[in-house]
């Protein structure tokens, strides 16, 4: 796999080793990672930063830009050198080019330090997405905070003006004054970030709030401003989020009664998207020594809430005073431990306590010893006891990180073209019995346990009462390294047993419907709070835990290949309508994609019928879709049954399955997934009744013929057949012809057209016989039946030819027409066939090919149509012959 791209490096685990007989068996690991490129002797890649997302490391490297750094100021080459360090160890390399980024940005102000920091600030917020923040200046004199967001090949995807200001340098060609800020990713990244500082010419504390979409859009949420004053002391990680996934802003306000030296510790807490924070004190006292310590605040990864804590110095000794309080701003601890240091001595201008995993904290402290950097590292049980001291060799910018997997990466000096770290595992203070969460005591299935597909639910046992929240527990199959999810259950769908400690989860029976693999549970963080401080117990993870499904080979019997409609809700039918051919084409495409992973089987399986056609049965528009689900030959796939009924259910259940996901959060799961009706099936008892009519329509032909071979007995079967093609006509143009909306306009015209027209001649041809009294005679004497078949040829004029039909004999038709007036019937009916049959045939075609509901009145009607077009041609042909025979015949007798 060696592409452009896709460079892959090898990692080397060179020792293994014990150290320092303070902690328990410490191992350290070190990766080196050759074949840098060279840039020059001067210009070394340098670690500056470590990150980690998932479980995948990021590290930025620098290099010395030596056209631009002096011993005053420092430059780095203006990219973004990004290498992610996957968990095999594999490594690919960004070089990204920021674009549009100046050069400003890549610099600093050395003051007597050796680090070569800059002022881009960035963030992972994604597999493929990075949050960048940097300064932009359209003048000589201002600059401007920005954000983008861009993939790790540089593209930028969304860019925005964050408004914090500030100046260039007079003299100095890169230095900036810009305001110090704080950037904080809500506990659920997806939630977006916080960014704050105090603007240059002020002593307040300005905040604005971001969402980054999933597509990488910014939205801009809300901003606000704390009014502060000279007394605040503003530490560097005052600005924190919180567990309910809101943020805190934390400091000290520096003796607020000056004769009894009383100082407080304030936090702030800022709403998510909400304008208004609310003040809270978390402690009031004297804090004798009056240095202007830097408050340092996190998330409790055991317990519950966050915690404060700030360093004091009594009697040449010193303690740790930590708060502990929750979202709500409630305190519910206030510890003050010895806290001792081999040397007794802690920088406390870089106070920054973390909160471990698993209990504990960890204080660093940089040292420069000759040409060495090094970190001096303590680590602390609650109770203040020092757990760890360790002095680690590091590089120029002392970069380390703590990994989600409880240990800590600190780079090594880099030499030639080579950077590379150490990998530390820190001492656990509690058990975590495997789910990296201390408030879990055990779950079913248990960890890497291997169980039936038959599992009805979930169960996860807390050493606390809890309470549920709206927080969802997730649970993902993984196939070939691809996850996918299959059921997202709210906290609060979920039900509460022995006493509160144990939350059961329902499986829907979709869940594991394809079984045999690897499935894991993600958890969000509020899916149950603790009882008794009504907060989080659970840091957002994406693997809580991992189980087995046991393959039970079902085999299922194979059914045939189905058509089934589907219909998209009122949202879907709009994207659609709205689509170009090729983006239609990619709406259900992907459409299908998810529909295949959502029921798990294979993608070729699902295809998509030309037709659509808005739903005549919903008023709002929505489009109706009609899709064939192949069958398959593998008797352990899904036959086409179980993948009709599989998806019903999902769709029933679209709140907790991947069908209310993605894509598929465009399809009416009202309407469900529907087999596109059978015709035989559905309707064969009803057409068998149209059989009897015409069995009894045989009869009496027989029987007419019986008493009367000579009358024109055929018009028995001419006249159902008119009277049936106008009932069904008629239903047609009140049920169906609405769904094709292009066809109903004409449908109405080629239907009342031919009507008028034949009604009209119909009563015109009566009114000029009748003129006659041979006809008046006959018509007086037969009135009724007359007057029922003038009304009737409205339908088709050539009704009337029933009249002297002689049908069986009967005197009732035998009208004696004259030679004009079935002159005038055959040339109405000639016209029908251009103004009535041909044209309604043609619309008949158009609505099949258009359309895809299974009515049986739109079939019926084509047939009946192509029927009476048929039978009009042919005898319309058949009389002109007759007609023209006879006026030849005429002619010839006249002429001799
Ligand atoms: C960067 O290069 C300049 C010029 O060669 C040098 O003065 C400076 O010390 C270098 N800085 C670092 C951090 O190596
Ligand atoms: C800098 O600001 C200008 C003016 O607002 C803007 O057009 C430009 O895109 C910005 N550059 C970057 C890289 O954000
Ligand atoms: C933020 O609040 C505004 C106004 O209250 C609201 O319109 C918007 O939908 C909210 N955004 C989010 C992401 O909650
Ligand atoms: C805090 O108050 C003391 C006494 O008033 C003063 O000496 C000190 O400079 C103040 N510190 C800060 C950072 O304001
Ligand atoms: C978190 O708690 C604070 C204080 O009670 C409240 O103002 C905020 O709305 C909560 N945040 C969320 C996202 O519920
Ligand atoms: C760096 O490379 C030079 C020349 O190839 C070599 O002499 C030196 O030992 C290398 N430095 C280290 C620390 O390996
Ligand atoms: C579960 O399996 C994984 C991977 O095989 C392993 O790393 C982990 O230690 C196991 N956990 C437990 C609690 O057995
Ligand atoms: C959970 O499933 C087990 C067996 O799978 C069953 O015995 C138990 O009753 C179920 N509990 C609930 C609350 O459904
Ligand atoms: C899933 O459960 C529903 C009702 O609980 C049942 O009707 C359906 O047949 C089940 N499906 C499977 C595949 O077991």
């Amino acid at each position: 796999m060696r592409s452009n791209y896709f460079k892959m490096f090898t990692l080397f685990i060179i020792i293994l080793l014990c150290i320092y007989p303070l902690s328990t068996i410490t191992e350290i690991r070190t990766f080196s990672h050759i074949e840098e490129k060279d840039y020059g002797i001067e210009t070394p890649p340098r670690v500056a930063e470590i990150k980690s997302y998932d479980n995948i490391v990021i590290i930025r490297i620098v290099r010395n830009d030596t056209s631009k750094s002096n011993s005053i100021e420092h430059c780095n080459y203006d990219t973004l050198f990004l290498r992610i360090i996957n968990s095999d160890g594999t490594v690919i390399e960004k070089d990204i080019k920021l674009e549009g980024v100046q050069i400003f940005n890549f610099c600093s102000m050395k003051m007597g330090k050796d680090e070569a920091e800059d002022h881009l600030k960035y963030e992972i917020i994604g597999k493929d997405k990075l949050f960048v923040f940097y300064y932009n200046s359209t003048d000589d004199i201002n600059v401007e905070g920005w954000g983008m967001t861009i993939d790790f090949d540089g593209k930028v995807i969304d860019k925005i003006p964050i408004g914090i200001w500030g100046y260039k340098g007079y003299r100095r060609l890169y230095r900036l004054r810009v305001p110090r800020i704080q950037i904080s990713f809500n506990i659920n990244k997806e939630k977006g970030f916080i960014i704050g500082y105090r603007p240059l010419q002020s002593y307040d504390f300005e905040w604005k709030q971001y969402k980054i979409e999933l597509d990488g859009k910014f939205t801009i949420l809300i901003n606000g401003k704390i009014q502060l004053d000279s007394r605040a002391i503003v530490g560097y990680d005052s600005l924190i989020p919180t567990v309910n996934e809101s943020y805190s802003f934390i400091y000290k306000l520096n003796n607020t009664f000056s004769n009894s030296l009383k100082d407080l510790i304030v936090a702030e807490l800022i709403g998510y998207n909400k304008s208004d924070t609310a003040k809270v004190f978390l402690y009031r006292g004297n804090l004798l020594n009056r240095i202007p310590q830097p408050i340092s605040c996190n998330i409790e990864y055991v317990g519950v809430g966050h915690s404060c804590s700030l360093p004091i110095k009594y009697n040449e000794s010193n303690f740790n005073l930590k708060i502990g309080f929750l979202s709500s701003g409630a305190t519910i601890a206030i510890n003050i431990t010895p806290i001792t240091f081999p040397n007794n001595q802690i920088g406390f201008r870089s106070w920054k306590l973390q909160s471990l995993l698993f209990g504990g904290y960890m204080l660093t402290e940089r040292a420069k010893i000759g040409m060495e950097h090094r970190l001096y590292t303590y680590i602390f049980a609650e109770n203040g006891i020092l757990g760890l001291e360790q002095p680690l060799l590091t590089n120029l910018n002392y970069a380390y990180a703590i990994l989600p997997n409880n240990s800590i990466l600190v780079a090594q000096q880099e030499y030639n073209n080579t950077w590379g770290f150490n990998m530390i595992k820190l001492p656990k203070f509690t058990n975590d019995n495997g789910y990296f969460n201390t408030n879990i005591e055990s779950t079913y299935p248990e960890i890497n346990s291997t169980i039936y597909p038959d599992i009805k639910n979930i169960t996860i046992n807390f050493y606390y009462p809890v309470i549920l929240s709206d927080g969802r527990l997730s649970i993902f199959q993984i196939i070939d390294q691809r996850k996918f999810l299959r059921q997202s259950t709210s906290g609060i769908e979920c039900i509460l047993n022995n006493d509160d400690k144990k939350v059961i989860v329902n499986i829907l029976n979709s869940t594991f419907s394809k079984s045999g693999g690897n499935f894991y549970i993600k958890i969000d963080n509020n899916f149950v709070k603790s009882r008794i401080y009504g907060e989080s117990l659970l840091g957002i993870r994406e693997n809580v835990w991992n189980f087995i499904i046991e393959d039970n080979k079902y085999s299922y019997t194979i059914t045939s290949s189905t058509a089934v409609l589907l219909r998209l809700t009122v949202e879907g039918s709009n994207i659609f309508k709205n689509s170009s051919y090729d983006e239609k084409n990619q709406f259900f495409n992907s459409l299908l994609d998810e529909l295949a992973d959502a029921v798990q089987i294979s993608r070729d399986r699902l295809s998509k019928n030309d037709k659509d056609q808005i739903d005549p049965k919903s008023n709002d528009g929505k489009l109706l879709i009609n899709i064939n689900i192949e069958k398959t030959k593998d008797p352990y796939e899904k036959d086409v049954n179980s993948v009709i009924q599989d998806i019903n259910y999902m769709m029933s259940n679209n709140d907790q399955t991947p069908i209310g996901k993605g894509k598929l959060i465009y399809l009416d799961s009202t309407y469900g997934f529907i087999p596109a009706p059978n015709y035989l099936q559905e309707y064969g008892p009803k057409l068998s009744g149209l059989i009897i009519i015409l069995v009894l329509l045989v009869i009496l032909y027989i029987l007419a013929n019986k008493r009367e071979k000579k009358g024109h007995n055929i018009v028995i079967f001419q006249f159902s057949l008119f009277i049936s093609d106008f009932v069904i006509d008629t239903l047609f143009i009140i049920n169906n012809a609405k769904d094709v909306k292009m066809l109903y306009i004409p449908s109405l015209i080629f239907y009342t057209i031919p009507i008028g027209l034949n009604m009209a001649s119909s009563f015109l041809i009566i009114a000029k016989e009748n003129t006659r009294n041979e006809f008046l005679s006959w018509f007086t004497e037969n009135n009724r039946l007359a007057s029922i078949f003038t009304i009737l040829a409205g339908i088709d004029i050539e009704l009337l030819s029933v009249l002297h039909s002689n049908l069986a004999g009967f005197k009732y038709f035998q009208a004696p027409f004259s030679d004009s007036a079935k002159s005038i019937i055959f040339w109405v009916a000639f016209t029908n066939i251009f103004v009535e049959d041909i044209p309604q045939f043609i619309i008949q075609i158009l609505f099949r090919m258009k359309s895809i509901t299974f009515d049986i009145i739109p079939i019926i009607t084509l047939i009946s149509s192509a029927i009476t077009l048929t039978i009009n041609i042919i005898s319309r042909s058949h009389q002109s012959i007759n007609y023209i025979r006879d006026k030849r015949r005429t002619r010839r007798v006249f002429h001799s």
